[in-house]
């Protein structure tokens, strides 16, 4: 028999040691809210409800999170742990289970939450442990000779003895609501800190002859908080290795699993090599056979099978067909659609940009706004004069044109299929299919002309 489970986030922690204006729980790891990671491992376990308890920079926090499914909850002084779950508690069913977690504490896995629910269910209070090398913070675990749990004791009430525990408190916990609810009532704040202390339910529940359950966390990792920049700096990594990890199992070549950053999804066939310093945001798909190189950001893409990314490209909002050859030094903006086997070279920027099949733009252009056919040639240096100041206009560019190097296309302005456009020319006005097209001043040479010859300084 499953209870209904009901979920507390606890989240209005300062985060004084993050030296920073932006709430603690709101600084990203793999490029979303702390909370976020929080919210979606409480979403994973189904609850009937979850409750974020938020405080200082409270708005903010809302204000990042305007659909996710959880109620608010303002804890408007900090006075504990216990004191925040309190708050929460006037919207918890009496016949709920309720499990508390951290809004910075991104990485527990589910599977480490579903026993501690399941004894809950049961009348048990469950309580995660974690052994630590260097406990230093932590509250300890405090067990009889027998094993069995006593209570938890605060690092700043512990004694010298009971600082050598190495078995850590990992705060999250699950218990029955009415027992909790009845706990929570009669805390006192008669410690070292005057907190109302979650922790000082454990001792009640044994008082109470509830059974207390400790579960230890095999993995530090699983259940490490963020305090500072430096443990979100590694658990940044934790999480980045996780990932780079799994999509090895899966089959994709990674250069180097230690210079890979994954903030958001991808979807990889099969043969995918990524090398080194690639950084993939948002929703990215690879297809079978694509090879991404060295330095790359991809953000929003999509790419066909054996499409070739090459060193320090950057894709945004585009889509690729197969085949095609991107870079070296590429920047492909929003609203990029290549066609199979297109190629774009060095130092070109495409933005709203479609290049049909087999065109290519491989060096030193800018194409904005613009519709290429297929076959397309754009030579060196072809600049899309899409913006005249006020507005964008478009180009399209008919299949199987040559567009000569240092060219520039005022839009808007077509160019035919097959037209071909002379090197250095200024297009202003439509270009006929099939034709020559250019805009030049007719080459002259001076004879006898002479080089200017430098005075002599005068005296003067
Ligand atoms: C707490 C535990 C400690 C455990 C440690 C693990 C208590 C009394 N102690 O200590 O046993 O080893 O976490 O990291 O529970 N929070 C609120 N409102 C408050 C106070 C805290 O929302 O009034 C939130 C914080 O945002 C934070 C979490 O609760 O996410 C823990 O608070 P913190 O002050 O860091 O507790 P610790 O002293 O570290
Ligand atoms: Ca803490």
């Amino acid at each position: 028999m499953t209870a209904r489970l009901e979920i507390v986030v606890l989240a209005a922690g300062q985060g004084t040691r993050m030296k920073s204006d932006l709430p603690k729980v709101l600084h990203p790891l793999a490029g979303r809210p702390l909370l976020a990671h929080a919210i979606a491992t409480a979403q994973a376990l189904n609850p009937a409800r979850t409750h974020v308890v938020y405080g200082h920079g409270g708005e903010r926090v809302l204000t990042q999170f305007p659909d996710a499914p959880v109620t608010w909850v303002e804890q408007a002084e900090r006075l504990g742990t216990g004191h925040a779950v309190m708050q929460a508690m006037p919207g918890v069913a009496d016949d709920a289970v309720v499990l508390v977690l951290y809004g910075d504490v991104p990485l527990v896995p589910a599977a480490l939450l579903e026993p501690l629910v399941a004894e809950a269910s049961g009348g048990a209070l469950a309580i995660l442990t974690v052994e630590l090398a260097d406990p230093k913070g932590y509250g300890r675990i405090l067990r009889d000779a027998q094993g069995a749990v006593l209570g938890i004791v605060e690092e700043k009430d512990a004694s010298p003895e009971q600082r050598q525990i190495r078995e850590g408190n990992t705060g999250i916990l699950a218990a029955p609501a009415a027992r909790l609810r009845a706990w929570l009532g009669a805390l006192k704040n008669t410690n070292a800190q005057g907190e109302y202390y979650l922790t000082d339910v454990v001792a009640m529940a044994v008082a109470d002859k509830v059974p207390v359950l400790a579960h230890c966390a095999a993995d530090e990792d699983d259940v490490l908080g963020v305090n500072d920049k430096l443990q979100l700096a590694h658990l940044e990594r934790v999480y980045q290795r996780r990932q780079a990890d799994a999509l090895m199992r899966a089959g994709v070549t990674l250069m180097d699993p230690a210079r890979f950053d994954l903030r958001g999804t991808v979807q990889c066939g099969r043969d995918v090599v990524i090398d080194a310093g690639v950084i993939l945001e948002g929703h990215v798909t690879l297809g079978d056979g694509v090879t991404v190189g060295a330095n790359c950001y991809l953000r929003d893409v999509e790419l066909g099978a054996g499409t070739q990314v090459r060193p320090m490209s950057v894709l945004e909002e585009t889509v690729v067909g197969p085949d095609c050859r991107i870079g070296p030094f590429a920047r492909l903006r929003p609203g990029t659609v290549l066609a199979a086997h297109a190629h774009v070279g060095n130092f070109v920027e495409l933005k709203n940009a479609q290049v049909g099949e087999g065109s290519k733009v491989n060096h030193l252009s800018y194409v904005g706004d613009t519709f290429m056919g297929r076959d397309v040639n754009v030579g060196a240096g072809t600049i899309t004069c899409n913006y005249d100041g006020a507005n964008k206009h478009r180009t399209v560019i008919g299949d199987r044109a040559f567009i000569g190097s240092d060219s520039q296309l005022v839009a808007p302005v077509e160019i035919g299929a097959d037209a071909t456009i002379g090197a250095g020319s200024t297009v202003t006005r439509d270009a006929p299919p099939g034709e020559l097209t250019l805009s030049r001043a007719p080459q002259k040479s001076i004879a006898g002309w002479k080089r200017p010859v430098k005075q002599p300084k005068t005296a003067g």
